[in-house]
């Protein structure tokens, strides 16, 4: 089973100040069992990026934590993993391009993931499949975990078109990456769910992983598949979680609204991880 994954999406919200206070609410809650076989990971601003990943280095663990005994208040323990995701990056190195951040600054802050093609990025900033897979290959060069997203909009869905478009976005996204596609963590995420409460059913997004899974075998891409995660985004909240994390194909959560309260993404992580690992 894929180590399980929920990613904070903050979008545009929160101050550097905002950012390092709602990280002291959530190491409070970091020794809690369920989440310790997990991958927490939290999107904030490009500007805030720099402080939590100092914040989150000073939470350095120790490495004689033994199972089964608590570690002393405030200690992350060794198995969960708290690490920092951008939410966009430009493919190229250095340069003249105003406003714009490369793989080694994005590096150098200590974040460790990047979101790259968000729908809001393609629907508001004209990104595409090629211009994602550029991004996807300069973060894999820096070392950098892509977590790509795809997703179909709501006349693709009523056309009966959704595994072609998210598996030519997958096919697209991913077609610079010669190798190992362990690095890289597939969101799928429908657009019309994005931020409006609607849902497909858990059962449909596990068809839509399987298939992009099954997609990515029959392009030979097998052997480079590994421990690929695919994750689910959209409208994700404390009732619902439960149901996606419960489908085999679903190894994660993407969360936009409803991380933006420290203790609602605690809530959904300790759901969600129960559901996927069970507890002694
Ligand atoms: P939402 O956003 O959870 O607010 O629907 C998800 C996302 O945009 O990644």
């Amino acid at each position: 089973m894929a180590r399980p994954c929920f990613v904070a999406n903050w979008k545009m919200n929160k101050t550097v100040v905002e950012s390092l206070s709602y990280l002291t609410l959530l190491q409070k809650h970091l020794t809690d069992r369920a989440l310790q076989n997990c991958d927490l990971i939290i999107a904030p601003p490009y500007t805030a990026l720099f402080s939590m990943g100092k914040r989150i280095k000073e939470l350095s663990l120790p490495t004689s934590w033994v199972a089964g005994v608590s570690p002393p208040a405030g200690v992350v323990p060794p198995s969960l993993r708290l690490s920092l995701a951008a939410q966009n990056i430009y493919s190229e190195a250095d340069g003249p391009y105003t406003g714009e951040i490369s793989a080694k600054m994005l590096c150098e802050t200590g974040c460790q993931y990047v979101i790259i093609g968000h729908s809001e990025r393609r629907n508001y900033f004209s990104e595409n499949n090629n211009t994602i897979a550029a991004k996807v290959l300069a973060s894999l060069g820096a070392g950098l975990t892509p977590i790509l997203c795809v997703g179909e909009r709501a006349k693709e869905r009523k056309e009966g078109r959704t595994l072609e478009v998210v598996k030519r976005q997958v096919k697209e996204g991913l077609s610079r990456v010669d190798g190992d596609l362990s690095q890289c963590i597939v969101a799928y995420e429908p657009v019309w769910a994005i931020g409006t409460g609607n849902t497909p059913a858990s059962s449909e997004v596990g068809q839509v992983h399987q298939a992009i899974a099954q997609s990515l075998k029959e392009k030979g891409r097998d052997d480079a598949c590994g421990t690929l995660r695919i994750i689910y985004g959209g409208s994700v909240n404390e009732e619902n979680v439960a149901a996606f994390m419960k489908e085999p194909h679903i190894d994660g959560i993407l969360i936009g609204g409803a991380s933006l309260s420290a203790e609602t993404f605690v809530n959904i992580v300790q759901v969600g991880a129960r559901c996927n690992v069970p507890l002694p």
